[in-house]
């Protein structure tokens, strides 16, 4: 086997970006052992190479024009880390076209345009890798496509955002009110460019998206998943879910109905202090898994930050090297066939926490009484609530 470099080209030098170079240039030497050739940074493109960083690049490595990356012959791997969906999807599409092996950590990009990306990768047999985009150093991609390949997934449950998981621990632990939560979210690198992705729960919505398109094998159109985010969660409402012996996570969670019908949703979630997810704190992340055959599974990491997502990059870097020295690329392609069915959350069974400010006077608990009892298996989507997930974990 040649032991000529195999080259990489980085577009984006960000958080990401930053924790990707580290990670490739500390370890470069067992790299280069576990792949038998060595895994060179050759160009990376950024539009802005004055702003602040804690990563010195050399300078004949960098360029602002990622074309510069995406036509170079010698380039073999194309690595994504510029984020959203406008320049980076023309460029992951052209390094395709190229015939370069892609990696990327974008998961709006993967969630909304993954299937034609995945079609585009399968006509030149080339390798999309993306397991930086779900659950920081979390390998939940692989662990599906590959590891549980065999079996039928049922079930998906998970804490997939670190910012709102960090957010929602300081507020319930260190009495930290939200704004100051989010700004240290922000200032450790855990947040999007826009944190409403986070508090919002798009982010998450998106890695859902991905993880249940490739456990369920049916395209998710994100946009139909139910979504809402911890930007209406009080510190009373953690107070009381703690009085109950309950904390407040936002859950990811798709559940199969039948073969063409997923129940796909993300919201703040009361799990019982017993489960679990309970215990996922702070910026990390876990992935409770189940299968028919598996049983149960869950994995737990570091959600977001420079170097866990660096690592989870780096590893599908290290992946398509050994696979373009083995020619063997396009070995593990999208499975997904059609596109699934989603529940409407209308017909979704849970159990609901609601919190009512009242007038104390007598009476007041009947007429409540007596309207819920009015509207069975009902309730109202501007009520203060949250679903209650004892799970079965
Ligand atoms: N903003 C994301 C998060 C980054 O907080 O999880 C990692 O995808």
């Amino acid at each position: 086997m040649s032991n000529e470099p195999i080259n990489v080209g980085i577009l984006g030098f960000g958080v990401v970006g930053g924790g990707l170079y580290k990670v490739l240039t500390d370890n470069a030497e067992s790299i280069t052992q576990r792949v038998g050739r060595p895994v060179n940074i050759r160009k990376i493109a950024d539009i802005d190479w004055d702003r602040p960083r804690d990563i010195e690049v050399p300078v004949e490595l960098r360029t602002t024009d990622a074309n510069e990356v995406i036509n170079d012959d010698a380039i073999r791997i194309v690595v994504e880390t510029i984020g959203g969906v406008k320049s980076a999807l023309g460029f992951v599409m052209a390094a395709i076209e190229a015939g370069k092996s892609v990696v990327t950590s974008n998961k709006e990009m993967i969630a909304k345009h993954g299937g034609d990306i995945l079609d585009a990768a399968a006509a030149k047999s080339v390798d999309v890798q993306f397991e930086g985009a779900v659950g920081g150093v979390i390998p939940i991609i692989r662990t599906l496509k590959e590891s549980l390949d065999a079996d039928q997934i049922d079930e998906i449950m998970g804490i997939v955002n670190g910012t709102t998981n960090y957010i929602l621990t300081q507020m319930s632990r260190e009495k930290v009110e939200f704004d100051k939560a989010l700004k240290e979210a922000q200032d450790l690198g855990y947040a999007e460019a826009d944190p409403t992705d986070d508090i919002e729960g798009i982010d998450a919505a998106n890695k859902l998206a991905i993880l249940s398109a490739i456990a369920f094998g049916h395209r998710m159109d994100v946009d139909r998943i139910y979504r809402e985010g911890i930007s209406q969660i009080l510190p009373e409402d953690i107070a009381y879910a703690e009085r109950m012996g309950y904390v407040v996570k936002l859950l990811a969670i798709a559940r199969r109905h039948d073969d063409d019908e997923f129940e796909v949703r993300v919201h703040p979630v009361l799990l019982a202090e017993t489960h679990p997810l309970a215990a996922v704190v702070g910026p990390f992340n876990a992935i409770f898994v189940r299968g028919q055959a598996c049983d149960e599974v869950m994995l737990y990491g570091r959600g977001a930050g420079a170097l866990p997502t660096g690592v989870a990059v780096g590893g599908d870097v290290v992946d398509c090297a050994r696979n373009l020295a083995h020619g063997a690329t396009g070995r593990v392609p999208c499975a997904c066939v059609g596109q699934a069915e989603i529940v409407p959350m209308g017909e979704v069974k849970s159990r609901v926490y609601v919190r009512m400010r009242v007038k104390d006077q007598p009476g007041v608990l009947g007429a409540i009484a007596t309207i819920f009892g009015s509207h069975p298996g009902r309730y109202r989507r501007q009520d203060r609530r949250h679903h209650l997930d004892h799970a079965r974990v």
